[in-house]
């Protein structure tokens, strides 16, 4: 088994010189590969064969199984710590209490209403992670899951519709009604399409067990079998930032509650999310901020250099890796998940919202 293992150490040495950002093949140590046995370094490789297969990876690895954090982590800590900046020993804490104290309302800035979106990924603790589920888990995760949205019809705030794209479910999607939800942003792009997914075995049994859960205004959804079992989000336009934060929290405790399952979390990674890029909190609150004069010729660099300290990161409109929109709309989010506390990320966007908009009204009145 150790000789047949031996090309693979080789390609990781080759890759560590080709690729220094692929933060997997950079904290792959062969001294703890070869203290392993065979069936811990097929697991290890397991886990790293999204980023050896798509060497261009930032993080480079995926976990398939919630204990691959506790089971692999002298190789996944030394991933996580270099990934969200953070020291190997350090202990996630969650707590959803805003440090302000307030309703983190934006009319302090003189902003009008926004849309505030706030997502969380989430697992259960009785299956394997999405990129090891057999095509049996993924059905049965679809119809654990149709038990709790039925449990949340009672519920105003709560109640919605769920839309599946399971061949054959008595609820599945047409090809037109599937593509007008991924334009308006509801339902998830097409897994298969996604090289680093596809090679995590995330994508795998495409579209089976995939669906999605969601309020009629779309203030509520929930998407089941993308890359964690569960992502779940609430979108609210109003002015106090604070409101969306307690609607998701509410809306999580129900759902664990209902699915008489309890999502999987770590002692000190906290949520165990697929992507260690997602662990702690799992969560990402973000805005979309329309700055002209700081966008001004199309470039997000000015923006980017404020947003930068402030611990934000910018995107485009339609999700990672895409381009700003024409007017200059940016969407701004904290960029930490781990050692940081939900309500934390809330108001840390809070502040940078007010740096931001501050630095685009001095500059329209340069
Ligand atoms: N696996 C990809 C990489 O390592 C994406 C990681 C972050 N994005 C995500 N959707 N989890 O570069």
């Amino acid at each position: 088994m150790r000789d047949q293992l031996n090309p693979i150490v080789e390609k990781i040495a080759l890759l560590k010189t080709s690729h220094p950002a692929n933060i997997a093949v950079q904290c792959f140590d062969p001294e703890y590969f070869g203290s392993l046995d065979s069936g811990l370094q097929q697991r290890l490789l397991d886990c790293m064969r999204s980023g050896l297969d798509n060497p261009d990876s930032e993080m480079g690895c995926y976990a398939c199984l919630v204990d691959d954090y506790e089971v692999l982590r002298p190789f996944f800590a030394k991933a996580i710590s270099r990934y969200h900046g953070i020291d190997d020993q350090s202990h996630h804490v969650s707590d959803w209490t805003v440090p302000q104290g307030d309703m983190l309302d934006i009319t302090k800035f003189g902003l009008p209403a926004l849309s505030l979106r706030i997502r969380v990924g989430r697992n259960f603790a009785d299956l394997p992670l999405t990129s090891a589920m057999t095509l049996q888990d993924r059905t049965s995760l679809e119809t654990r899951m149709a038990a709790v949205f039925e449990r949340l019809q009672s519920n105003p705030e709560l109640a919605g519709t769920y839309v599946s794209l399971t061949p054959g479910h008595p609820n599945q999607l047409t090809k037109p009604e599937y593509e007008k939800l991924v334009a308006d942003h509801v339902i998830f792009k097409a897994m298969d399409a996604d090289p680093y997914l596809i090679s995590a075995g995330i994508a795998g049994d495409w579209p089976h067990g995939r669906g999605c859960y969601f309020t009629r205004d779309h203030s509520f959804i929930v998407w089941v079998g993308e890359e964690d079992h569960l992502r779940i989000m609430c979108m609210k336009k109003g002015t106090k930032l604070k409101l969306v934060l307690d609607q998701l929290h509410s809306a999580l405790q129900i759902i664990e509650r209902s699915a008489d399952s309890p999502f999987a979390r770590s002692n000190d990674f906290g949520t165990v999310t697929t992507c260690p890029t997602n662990l702690g909190t799992g969560m990402r609150a973000s805005i979309h901020l329309n700055l002209p004069h700081l966008t001004a010729g199309g470039s997000v660099d000015r923006v980017k250099e404020i947003a930068a300290p402030l611990g934000l990161g910018i995107r485009g409109m339609g999700g990672e890796h895409t381009p700003i929109g024409a007017d200059g709309t940016v969407d701004v989010s904290p960029r930490a998940r781990l050692c940081i506390t939900e309500g934390e990320i809330v108001s840390r966007l809070y502040e940078g919202i007010g740096q931001l908009i501050e630095a685009e009204r001095r500059l329209a009145s340069d």
